[in-house]
């Protein structure tokens, strides 16, 4: 069994960067790694990623986007991610489930424990052994959205558009699991600059690997 590392937070947090600097880390200490993003990471699940962001789709109840989120993530585990844990190998995920119980659980209000029972049925019941979430205050996310936005190099998608409680909610729904497991969460200042960011990453990784590799090979 391999190692399962997932990166949590708000859009504008620079978790594709930091997902990047930890990549050729992982790859330099030896590991396999394979990264995937969610929703998409297949071919099926980028089909998925299209309906779910299509600015179009206004009619989409809170309850199929769940739906389609973890019909992405179904197709994800057995296709890609647990094919490659059984190899030995590394997978950094942008995302996973964490992702729906924040936006779609705490910040669209759906029923936490059917969240979580559903999400236990389309990821076979696997969950990351690290979720690294990158926290930022809800106002600074927005803003460095708005300005990626502005210089066209991010775009704006159907879920941008929540207001402001809706992303608060989203926030304290997060802070709320990674105090529930802290085994498992690793919360970093992502207000921090992109290098301190990463080697906060590192330190707090080198602790929490050896712990991993025991319980894995427990
Ligand atoms: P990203 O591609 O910038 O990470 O954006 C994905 C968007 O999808 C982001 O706004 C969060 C949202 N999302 C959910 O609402 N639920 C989910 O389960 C996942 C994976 C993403």
């Amino acid at each position: 069994m391999g190692l399962f590392i997932t990166f949590e937070g708000p859009d504008g947090s620079g978790k594709t960067t930091q997902i990047k600097l930890l990549a050729d880390y992982l790859r330099e200490m030896g590991h396999d790694v394979l990264l995937t993003r969610e929703p998409g990471g297949t071919p099926i699940g980028d089909q998925i990623r299209g309906v779910l962001h299509d600015i179009k789709n206004v009619e989409m109840t809170s309850v199929s986007e769940f739906l389609l989120y973890s019909a992405s993530r179904a197709q994800l585990v057995r296709q890609v991610i647990k094919p490659h844990l059984a190899r030995g190998g590394t997978v950094v995920s942008d995302r996973f489930a964490d992702s729906s119980m924040a936006y779609q659980g705490y910040g669209r209000q759906l029923d936490l424990d059917t969240i979580g029972s559903t999400t236990q049925f389309a990821t076979d019941g696997l969950t990351p052994h690290l979720t690294i979430y990158l926290d930022l205050p809800v106002d600074v996310g927005i803003r460095r959205k708005q300005t990626a936005h502005a210089a066209q190099s991010g775009e704006l998608n159907r879920l941008d558009r929540q207001t402001i409680d809706f992303h608060h909610r989203v926030r304290d729904g997060y802070l709320k699991m990674a105090q529930a497991e802290r085994h498992r969460w690793m919360v970093i200042d992502a207000m921090q600059a992109i290098d301190d960011t990463q080697r906060a990453i590192r330190e707090r990784l080198e602790t929490a690997l050896p712990e991993v590799r025991k319980a894995t090979i427990r």
